[in-house]
């Protein structure tokens, strides 16, 4: 009864200030509006990073009464957002309207008395809601309801395909299906705010941003967190000297290099995770790799995150992504389709190893795309004719520039299917010459391979790097082989539409159900897929004879 007599008080004194809080968004929706005109990817990010900043993650025992929670919760200020999922408990993610709700939150947030353990007193915004007299609240039936943060098994998603009216239906279904939520975009950025709090102990000014496939667009539920720890505001890149006589500097250690910099912070930052930071187990630090990075799995999120540092051009490629993705709905239902294609077949990997990454399958579906008649994106290269003065961007040497304007790109006149896409996008690369040419989205052509790695997709900023370097014969050619099964079981009678009702499935269905290959190459099974390898292989040979007028885009243009 306390309690809800305190929310009540804190509610009303709240919403006397209610008119403040509006102009103060109003403002703030001013400055990004501008923002926005510039640059539409920072300020998703910026917006984002905000909105976590006022976010706090709660375990909540299992029988918590919703409603008394909110009540409870609001005495520290208005809720923005309130929802519950499952990970290692119950938790609730709440966003509060303003920040300072949050350390109104945390001055009355105790610390845990343990009996025969301590604890690091490190204070986040990651807590525990305890009940004070259990009996009370537990015997109220549970009233939450938990959102999902995992994407559906692949047994059900074939069912719910089966169920489309048209090959280009279950695409867009498998694209809304398996991309991010709201709640769990909200929960990647707020998982990314808990970590620069981590780091903020000894970069007060630091950023950490999130790239790679939470924010460019093709991320689906379940997959990895890429941050980035960003020093860029406290590295002195962009500070002047003073006018007068004198100029203050800061003495700081030096190191041999950069990469030797980024490895020491990273060092730092990941033992800080380790021994500080609640929630966050199985901390390794690579600090080998090219990208030195610490990897860790985030409990209370259930994500599996990698935190690099000094990665600004992972970022460039993100956006750049996500501006393909929002050229055009095709862009983003196919890579969906090709990557889940690939995991089904187990093509790619959540271990890291020789097989194609989905950022290479990403980087393979733009560059058919850009080779389609008329093309249905356009390449780098003409991104960059199209930059503004503000989009200049020189990183380490190498040029990052493209337009960040969607309004500036012409929208393309390609009216072709997804049907018709996914078919030739097989057959593409079911003829693709690997062993010569390499595939390059700057050009939108390929090019003669510069060495000799199995799969070469040139990095589109860093152009001598490989994307798909770590990728041996062997798994390319069971991408190979794969898609050109795909490409035969599309061209099937009755590929294209539902075979009635309680039939097998069908379409892009039929096309995620698991492979003689993938199921071990057992005699028996080998032995019933050879009627198709047989029809596969006639079909291979018309598209060889056919070569003016067969989908190998090589030479459309
Ligand atoms: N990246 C890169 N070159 C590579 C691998 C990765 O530039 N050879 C960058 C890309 O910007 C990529 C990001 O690092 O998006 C994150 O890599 P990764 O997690 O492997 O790929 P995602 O795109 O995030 O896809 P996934 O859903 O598999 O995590
Ligand atoms: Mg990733």
């Amino acid at each position: 009864k306390n309690i809800d007599n305190l929310c009540f008080k804190s509610q009303s004194k709240h919403n006397t200030s209610s008119v403040a809080v509006k102009s103060e968004i109003a403002q703030r929706k001013d400055q990004t509006d501008t923002i926005a005109e510039r640059n539409p990817f920072y300020v998703l990010q910026e917006e984002r990073l905000e909105q976590a900043e006022r976010s706090v993650l709660i375990n909540c025992p299992p029988k918590t009464n919703e409603k008394k929670f909110l009540k409870h919760l609001s005495s520290h200020g208005e809720i923005n957002t309130c929802f519950f999922y499952e990970s290692f408990g119950t938790y609730a993610l709440v966003e509060f309207s303003k920040k300072e709700s949050i350390a109104s939150l945390q001055e009355g947030t105790i610390i845990p008395s343990i009996q025969h353990e301590a604890t690091v007193p490190f204070k986040s915004r990651l807590v525990s809601l305890k009940l004070n007299n259990p009996g009370d609240l537990s015997s109220v039936p549970s009233s939450i309801q938990c959102l999902r943060q995992s994407a559906i098994p692949i047994n059900e998603l074939v069912q719910r395909l089966s169920g489309a009216d048209t090959i280009d239906q279950q695409l867009y279904t498998l694209t809304e299906t398996y991309q991010l939520t709201e709640d769990n975009v909200r929960l990647r950025f707020l998982v990314c705010s808990l970590l620069k709090d981590i780091a903020a102990a000894y970069f007060p000014e630091c950023t950490v941003k999130l790239f790679g496939s939470s924010v460019n667009g093709f991320g689906k539920l379940g997959c990895d967190l890429d941050m980035f720890l960003d020093l860029d505001g406290i590295s002195g890149r962009k500070s002047k000297k003073t006018a007068g006589p004198f100029t203050l500097e800061y003495q700081m250690k030096r190191v041999s290099s950069e990469r030797a910099a980024t490895q020491k912070i990273l060092s730092v930052i990941g033992e800080c995770i380790d021994q500080f930071g609640p929630g966050c187990v199985g901390v390794q630090k690579i600090l080998n790799a090219r990208c030195p990075l610490v990897r860790f799995a985030h409990q209370p999120s259930g994500f599996q995150c990698d935190l690099t540092a000094n990665n600004r051009i992972a970022i460039k490629s993100s956006e750049l992504l996500y501006l393909y993705g929002s050229l055009d709905a095709r862009v983003r239902a196919l890579v969906f389709t090709v990557r889940c294609w690939a995991r089904a077949h187990a093509i790619t990997s959540s271990i890291p190893g020789a097989w194609i990454t989905n950022f290479s399958l990403a980087m393979m579906v733009i560059f058919f795309l850009q080779k389609r008649d008329p093309p249905i994106i356009p390449t780098l290269d003409q991104l960059k004719g199209l930059a503004g003065p503000t989009d200049k961007q020189l990183i380490e040497g190498h040029d990052c520039t493209f337009v960040s304007n969607i309004n500036r790109i012409n929208t393309t006149e390609n009216t072709e299917t997804l049907e018709q896409l996914l078919k030739e996008f097989f057959e593409f690369y079911g003829n693709f010459s690997f062993s010569k040419m390499s595939i390059n989205i700057r050009k939108g052509k390929e090019q003669s391979k510069p060495d000799v790695s199995p799969l070469h997709i040139q990095n589109p900023f860093e152009q001598p790097l490989n994307v798909s370097k770590n990728v041996n014969q062997t798994q390319l050619e069971r991408f190979v082989s794969l898609a050109r099964d795909s490409a035969w079981i599309l061209q099937q009678d009755g590929m294209s539409h539902p075979l009635g009702a309680g039939a097998q499935p069908w379409g892009l269905a039929a096309l995620l159900l698991p492979s003689a290959s993938q199921t071990g190459g057992k005699g028996k099974k080998r032995r019933k897929r050879e009627p198709a390898s047989e029809r596969i292989k006639s079909l291979l040979e018309s598209l060889k004879n056919n070569k003016p007028n067969s989908a190998n885009g090589n030479g459309r243009r």
